[in-house]
């Protein structure tokens, strides 16, 4: 088997970040978003992996390579546009084969991996096997219409959704989803839909099974969701401390990488400090992410993702559930009058109270 990964599309609800930044290197829990999902392909005993980048992304490439660290060899499909999901199938059809495949939307993140959802599908011998989720919000995502144990349509994005289902991003196939994704026409708002790909496969009697994910998930779609991801990820963190603790209080389950100094500080955790941070007269609360370089001195900072290399300085009001890109600066300055001075990217969002 083998899984083909997206890493294409325009991250536009995540601007001004996805301006500099794919949105799938976007790190959780201090990891790239794509790495988890890469991970969980090569812990199910697949070799290879296809992903799908967009025409001209070298980023992609640039962090992951051959794919040999992973254990994995990794071929990169570029798209010439983000012409939808079917479209990203249709144009790996090369790559895959006759094989059966896993297709894992790389802005999805689970807790507990992959393995089980293939398993599922083998025993099943279906052709198209749906991982399917319970959410509060189902018009946001592929909607299953379910009677008794079977699916009997899929819809995108429905207005009045048939279940309190999503459709996850994770979705097992043999090739007779081919003939779906050549079959069918774009959506009203220009893409070829994986939705209309699967009510294809119904229409035409195919065998289309699915699994409920018992364990959490996230599309990390907005910044609310990145930190909801990151919270859960956290949750499960294997502590590892490394660096310098001073006159500091630390409980919880705390990760400090190499090269990092937390002076005069408290942190509870779940949190993680990157490589050669320093977290100075500080206070860090759980469910933060601190990427290698950053700066936290005189201020606090909870519920957070902070990219590399990032300093916060004498910020009186506690920063929270937020989202900070790479050599960003949040810091007091002591000029006369007393005001706020931003120099804002385009698509920022600052919230002041
Ligand atoms: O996350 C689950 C949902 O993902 C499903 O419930 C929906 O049925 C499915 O259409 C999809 O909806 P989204 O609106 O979340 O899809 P999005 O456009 O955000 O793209 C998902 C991933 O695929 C993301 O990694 C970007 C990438 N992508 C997307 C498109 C449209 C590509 O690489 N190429 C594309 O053409």
């Amino acid at each position: 088997m083998k899984a083909l990964i997206t890493a294409g599309g325009h991250g536009t609800r995540l601007r001004p970040i996805t301006h500099t930044k794919n949105k799938h290197l976007i790190p959780i829990a201090n990891r790239t978003m794509l790495s988890y999902a890469l991970e969980f392909a090569a812990e199910a005993g697949i070799t290879e992996a296809g992903i799908i980048v967009n025409q001209g992304d070298t980023e992609i490439e640039g962090e992951f390579g051959s794919g040999s660290d992973l254990g994995l060899k990794i071929t990169y499909i570029p798209q010439e546009a983000p012409l939808g999901l079917a479209h990203v199938v249709k144009i790996a059809q090369p790559f895959i084969g006759d094989e059966n495949f896993i297709f894992y939307l790389g802005d999805n993140i689970l807790v507990g991996g992959i393995r089980k959802f293939i398993d599922e599908f083998e025993s099943n011998g279906s052709n198209c096997h749906l991982v399917l989720s319970k959410v509060s919000d189902p018009e946001r995502f592929g909607v299953p219409e379910i009677e008794g144990d079977k699916i009997i349509g899929v819809e995108e994005k429905p207005t009045e959704p048939k279940s309190s289902f999503a459709v996850t991003g994770i979705y097992l196939y043999d090739s007779s989803i081919f003939e779906a994704v050549n079959n069918i026409e774009p959506s009203a708002r220009g893409e070829l839909e994986i939705s209309d790909a699967h009510q294809y496969l119904l229409d035409n009697g195919r065998n289309v099974t699915f699994s409920e994910i018992t364990g959490w998930w996230k599309d990390t779609g907005k910044a609310s969701d990145l930190l909801e991801a990151n919270r859960l990820v956290l949750d499960n963190l294997q502590e590892e401390r490394n660096g310098t603790i001073e006159n500091s209080n630390v409980t919880g389950r705390v990760s400090i990488g190499e090269g990092s100094k937390v002076i005069g500080s408290t942190i509870r955790g779940p949190a993680i400090l990157g490589k050669d941070v320093v977290v100075e007269n500080a206070y860090i609360g759980p469910h933060t992410a601190i990427a290698d370089g950053c700066r936290i001195i005189g201020s606090e900072l909870e519920y957070s993702i902070l990219m590399e290399r990032t300093s916060i300085i004498d910020v009186q009001t506690r920063i929270e559930s937020s989202l900070i890109g790479y050599d960003a600066e949040v810091i007091r300055g002591s000029a006369k009058p007393k005001s706020h001075r931003l120099l804002i990217g385009d698509q920022s969002r600052i919230q002041i109270s």
